[in-house]
């Protein structure tokens, strides 16, 4: 088990569900001993590990008060990357957490969405209108991976001729999220991959102070004028994790509908027949391949679950993933469904860190699918096999060449 999670085989990344029924089935917590984590698959325990407060994000907050000397320096004194991963929210507790959240979320109101629908459909038709001119085109070059850059993009202020410059920093921030790769080289171009991000954003959050414009760097600068609002490295750090968070995670979900729609002919059709259907196959590919697989969280206390104990200041790796696969929560959970009611997965998490980009980011699948399904009722997959990148954290596909 702990050499899955050290290097994800290619046969585990094609397929992880076979091991997910079996944690599910034998060992639905299950504590790695030689990485000295646990491991929770069940839909029961994962939803109640997000969602309790004794489960924390941040190790100060895990880990009795006598060892908190014994910690290392915080990141943000060590080095540009700490500096941008401390400011997240993702990574915070009450009461930074809900600080920095609060100040963001009035983005991604139904309003903000209702204003932002236009906009989107016309990007997503625009995209669909270049694939239309390739011989042979990659789905994920040419439709799922600039989609969501665009649309984050555009509602943050980027330029739209900066746009290319997010790429390699994305990626890179996807592997510095995906914790695996310890090599001194990677540390090093994560380094320079957040300091140049941060100097990105540094001035293009000078240039709005002089000049403020219709977007949400904008507005955030306004906000900094109220007590509590964000400082400046907070305000970086933000601009940073909503474009990460909301570029991987929109692509994987692109790319994962067109595949699954176009191995499940039957649910293809229905779905070409009954468009309005298209929020609910949208819930339906979240569940069925989650773009997120997992997160983790630590015990701040011990805790008890199913008859196990998880001790203070353990780490606990929560299998969306696999809760979203769980029969005791889903009949017939490997059955691709679009029309499943309910429907209640996991993959944007739940409790306080519930995705904030998750109406955004299903207005994206709902309108790119309907995009593509429009102009391409015939597309089909060229290559049988799916590349799906050896990721573990974010399941999506590498490319995808598609007939149309
Ligand atoms: C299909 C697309 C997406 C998926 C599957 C997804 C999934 C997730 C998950 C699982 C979390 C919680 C992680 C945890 O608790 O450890 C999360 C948090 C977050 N997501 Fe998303 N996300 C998606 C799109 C987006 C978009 C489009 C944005 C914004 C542009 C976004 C912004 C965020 C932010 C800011 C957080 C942190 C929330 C907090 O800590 O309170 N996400 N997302």
């Amino acid at each position: 088990m702990a050499s899955w999670f050290q290097k994800y085989s290619d046969r585990w990344h094609n397929d992880p569900y076979p091991f997910y029924a079996y944690l599910l089935e034998h060992e639905p917590l299950y504590y790695i001993q030689e990485r000295g984590f646990w491991v929770a698959s069940r839909y029961e325990d994962v939803n109640f590990i997000l969602k309790d407060p004794l489960f924390v994000r941040e190790y100060r907050n895990a880990v009795p008060q006598q060892h908190l000397q014994e910690l290392p320096q915080p990141q943000s004194e060590r080095n540009p990357l700490g500096k941008l991963l401390d400011n997240w929210m993702l990574f915070r507790d009450p009461p930074v957490h809900t600080r920095l959240r609060s100040l963001v979320s009035h983005a991604f109101t139904p309003r903000t969405m209702d204003r932002l629908k236009p906009k989107i459909r016309a990007i997503a038709e625009q995209l669909a209108a270049w694939m239309a001119e390739q011989p042979q085109p990659d789905l994920i070059a040419s439709f799922a991976f600039p989609l969501p850059v665009i649309v984050i993009a555009e509602m943050l202020g980027v330029p739209p001729e900066d746009r290319e410059l997010f790429k390699d920093w994305s990626h890179t921030f996807a592997r510095v999220l995906e914790g695996t790769d310890g090599s001194p080289e990677f540390a090093q171009q994560a380094g320079k991959a957040a300091e140049q991000i941060a100097d990105y954003f540094r001035r293009l959050i000078a240039a709005r102070k002089s000049a403020p414009r219709e977007d949400m760097i904008s507005d955030l600068i306004a906000a900094q004028e109220q007590a509590d609002a964000l400082t400046d490295q907070e305000l970086i750090a933000t601009c940073v994790l909503l474009l990460v968070a909301g570029h991987e995670t929109t692509v994987n979900l692109i790319g994962n509908s067109v595949l699954t729609l176009l191995n499940h002919p039957e649910q293809h059709a229905r779905l070409l027949e009954k468009p309005e259907l298209a929020a609910s196959a949208v819930e339906e590919v979240l569940r069925y391949e989650s773009p997120v697989q997992m997160t983790s969280r630590l015990a701040s206390a011990d805790c008890e679950i199913g008859g196990r104990t998880i001790r203070q200041g353990q780490s606990v790796n929560v299998m969306l993933g696999a809760a979203n696969r769980d029969p005791a929560k889903f009949e017939r959970p490997d059955r691709f469904d679009i029309g499943r009611s309910p429907n209640r997965h996991l993959a944007f998490a739940s409790g306080p860190h519930f995705c904030l980009g998750a109406p955004l980011a299903r207005m994206e699948g709902e309108l790119a699918m309907a995009a593509l399904l429009e102009r391409f009722p015939q597309m089909r997959l060229a290559d049988e096999k799916p590349n799906w990148r050896p990721n573990i954290l974010f399941r999506g596909l590498g490319s995808m060449a598609v007939k149309l």
